[in-house]
């Protein structure tokens, strides 16, 4: 299983300097993959997990100000980053164009990408989620080859979960990660959305389930300590 940690825009350097301690004491027999802020990449240093980022440029490196560039993570040994988030489709107004841009660039530089898809709770009511990832996925992994197109993880991220304490029942994640299998068959297909250490045992029932992305729950490393051992007994 993999266990994405998506720390958002949080933590200082020196909080992250101290929440790395506590990481560094985390044991799992899964895969951890850190995504801090690209301010705190630097400071990385941990063994028992990989590093992310959270987003990249859609372009080379060049006169882009205020971006950062794949070729520029990979050289911070960068080895997965996220793309889609519902947070930057929403407030940044990223398209799936752009998306697909972001993951050519991340596949020259070796690096795999997490792309995020997920549908709001209107498109949910009026029975359009399938329809709106199916169209995600599409446009988002376009003229990539089937080896290229495989590298890539998938989350499964319903926008209504995600830090609002409501999941979708088993059912309708069961459902939803039948569709996308059906798209990638060959792709890890993560869930993410409020997932936490009291929820993943009623989640891990879901055997279609290839890991987990965690918000909320990745600045608490208590709390997620509790989550691994649930979900590894
Ligand atoms: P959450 O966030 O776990 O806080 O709901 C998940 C995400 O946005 O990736």
């Amino acid at each position: 299983m993999i266990i994405a940690l998506n720390n958002k825009c949080n933590l200082t350097k020196q909080e992250f300097l101290k929440y790395q301690e506590e990481l560094g004491s985390l044991s799992t027999q899964n895969k951890l993959i850190l995504c801090p802020t690209f301010l705190n990449i630097g400071h990385f240093d941990l063994k028992n997990v990989e590093l992310g980022a959270q987003n990249v440029s859609f372009n080379d490196q060049g006169a882009y100000t205020g971006e950062v560039s794949a070729q520029q993570l990979q050289s911070e040994q960068v080895k997965y980053c996220i793309v889609g988030h519902s947070e930057r489709r929403n407030y940044q107004q990223e398209t799936d164009e752009e998306i697909n841009q972001k993951i050519m660039r991340l596949l020259e530089q070796d690096i795999i990408p997490i792309l995020c898809v997920g549908e709001t709770k209107e498109e949910r009511e009026k029975q359009l989620e399938k329809s709106i990832i199916e169209k995600e996925l599409t446009i988002a992994l376009a003229n990539l080859t089937s080896e290229q197109k495989e590298k890539i993880i998938i989350a499964y991220e319903p926008i209504w979960s995600i830090g609002t304490g409501i999941i979708p029942t088993n059912d309708q994640i069961k459902e939803m990660f039948k569709n996308i299998k059906n798209m990638v068959p060959n792709n890890k297909v993560l869930y993410g959305g409020s997932a936490n250490e009291e929820n993943i045992v009623l989640l891990k029932e879901i055997k279609e389930i290839d890991g987990y992305l965690l918000g909320g729950l990745s600045l608490k490393p208590e709390k997620l300590k509790v989550f691994i051992e649930k979900l590894e007994n």
